[in-house]
């Protein structure tokens, strides 16, 4: 009789050992900090599950790349190099910043190549993060693992009581799913995977100290979106937007996200007995049609196994609370000075509307205009507050995304706007038979050459010209096409580590630079170069190479030979 408890107690540990073993520990991606960030973009491969490894992409590492930190007012020099099978372009998504330096459809960097786009952060503290952005390569890129989170801190944020330790109170986590085929490769066959990733980690398991916690919330989907809550139903409390804190934290037990958009959290461990366990969830089971995922099959072209059902994302073990915990929630965050449609001086209407049916055809589009690299489709003026109001009549719900500006969302037609998206965005959920409108204004960074991007940020919809551009132009400034630009020299010629550009007319701007061999394959692109201290080409082998050097004022291409020893 005595024996009974102890046999139950030996059986209730193996069954916790067994619990706990198809768990992995969640990866948490590496930070780095600083104003210079070299990004290495490879292909590579993972030991997901047994058999083969499966073949991805990463950014220095294997999939899904490091976290970024900035801080506000620092300006930031990237080092992407492409050392993938393929051509590639990095975009920075959420930032505020040169068209030309956006890593858009446009800014490609072709295999070998070195892009070197370089901005002042001028973002509030937020979650955002960066992905490549090829045209009708975005699904495939993304697919392999390529992205990564930024992190923008500010001094406002910083003097909130808030959990902002890296890794042990501050959790990023970027959230999407797989499928295998046979050999373990990955399949897109469906959009939507069969297996949760959470940063990389299949089935992960994170121990969490016992107190207030924050999560950064990161929808990675090709498609899919996640109505997410914790098994208990616990209140949690959201405290940030795509572009920035709220006014004070929202407490709810849902909340959607959709692929591209963020969400910071605040969820409460301190009455939670250490060694007890929650889940992170996705409530997807009974969605209305048109919400991504909700499709009912297992298989086929939307099929999956996580489709319209409830499932983890993370398994969250409690652990013993740190020095310096965050035991109360702050009643109030920033004070945001939003626009409103009264401040609008240019209002824009667009519609979802159907692509081109049929097999291989593109399932949808705005305004009846599939995506064309060289068409621009809306011109704004600089520093103009616009008002943008898409509405979606057709048979799917879509997550809308902007390039440049975050925006204040004013209106839903199907009620009010969601608590958890009242602060700044820069991407939303437009359901079946809705219509939403953003006020937004166009600060900074007029261009009338590189366009900036407007899309769905469900990668197969974008891919397949759910997408639109704009330039942002400063009709104040002087016409200068009279203008004839400037020469430049380049020495010394030959060269061997550094090279130095002066140019003949100290007032001429440097737009761009690029570099070739003599068989025209990209080395270098270099957008508004700071020429000071040369160009670093000690990389190169030797022999013969192109410099054409773009003029701001004329875009004139001017193209110089030198010689590398
Ligand atoms: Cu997240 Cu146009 O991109
Ligand atoms: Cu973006
Ligand atoms: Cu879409």
């Amino acid at each position: 009789m005595q024996l009974k408890p102890l046999f139950t107690g030996i059986l209730l540990c193996l069954l916790a050992i067994s619990a706990q073993a198809q768990y992995n520990p969640l990866h948490i991606p590496d930070t780095i900090s600083g104003t210079t960030f070299n990004l290495n973009m490879r292909d590579t491969f993972v030991q997901f599950r047994t058999g083969n490894q499966t073949i991805t992409a990463g950014i220095n590492g294997t999939f899904w790349g490091p976290t970024l930190i900035f801080n506000q007012g620092d300006s930031v020099h990237m080092n992407v190099h492409n050392y993938l099978n393929d051509t590639t372009t990095l975009h920075w998504h959420g930032m505020h910043l040169p068209a030309v330096m956006d890593g858009g459809p446009h800014q490609t960097i072709p295999t070998g190549t070195v892009w070197q786009p370089y901005w002042k952060v001028t973002n509030n503290a937020a979650t955002f993060w960066y992905h490549p952005h090829l045209h009708m390569k975005t699904e495939m890129q993304l697919l392999q693992g390529l992205g990564g989170f930024i992190i923008v801190r500010d001094p406002v944020e910083a003097a909130l009581a808030l959990p902002r330790t890296y890794g042990v109170d501050d959790i990023p986590l970027a959230l999407t799913s797989r499928s295998f085929d046979v050999n373990n490769a990955f399949t897109n066959t469906s959009p939507y995977g069969d297996y949760m990733l959470v940063n990389g980690t299949m089935s992960p398991q994170v121990s969490l100290p016992k107190q207030f916690v924050r999560l950064r919330l990161l929808n990675v989907e090709l498609e899919r979106g996640y109505n997410f809550g914790f098994s208990d139903n616990r209140t949690f409390w959201v405290i940030g937007n795509d572009g920035g804190l709220l006014d004070a934290p929202v407490p709810l037990t849902r909340t959607k996200l959709l692929p591209g958009e963020r969400v910071e959290i605040l969820v409460n461990l301190g009455a939670d007995a250490v060694g007890s366990s929650i889940d992170l969830k996705a409530f997807n089971s009974g969605q209305p049609f048109g919400f991504p995922g909700s499709e009912p099959g297992t298989s086929g072209p939307f099929g999956s196994l996580l489709n319209n059902v409830d499932f983890n994302i993370l398994h969250i073990n409690v652990a013993a609370a740190t020095t310096g915990a965050i035991t109360t929630l702050p009643t109030t965050l920033v004070s945001n000075t939003y626009w409103t449609a009264a401040d609008a001086t240019v209002t824009r209407t667009m519609n979802v509307t159907q692509g081109t049916p049929g097999p291989g055809g593109l399932p949808f589009s705005l305004d009846n205009t599939p995506f064309v690299l060289g068409t621009i489709n809306k011109t704004v003026n600089l520093n103009a507050i616009e008002k943008w109001t898409l509405t979606n009549n057709n048979v799917f719900g879509h997550s809308f995304h902007i390039h440049d500006i975050e925006f204040k969302i004013i209106s839903r037609s199907t009620g009010p706007v969601n608590s958890y998206e009242s602060g700044w965005k820069d991407t939303y959920y437009i359901g079946v038979n809705e219509t939403v409108s953003f006020v937004a204004k166009f600060t900074d960074y007029a261009d009338a050459l590189h366009p900036f991007m407007y899309h769905c940020h469900i990668a197969p919809h974008e891919d397949g010209g759910m997408m639109g551009q704009f330039v942002v132009v400063d009709k104040t400034s002087v016409a200068q096409t009279e203008i004839e630009p400037g020469d430049y020299t380049i020495y010394p010629n030959p060269a061997n580590t550094r090279l130095y550009v002066t140019l003949s007319d100290p007032a001429m701007q440097v737009y761009y630079i690029t570099i070739t061999n003599s068989i025209g394959r990209t080395m270098y692109m270099l957008p508004r170069p700071q020429l000071a201290g040369g160009i670093d080409i000690s990389r190169f082998a030797p022999g013969n190479y192109f410099m054409q050097l773009t003029d701001e004022a004329t875009k004139k291409v001017l193209t110089k030979k030198f010689v590398k020893e």
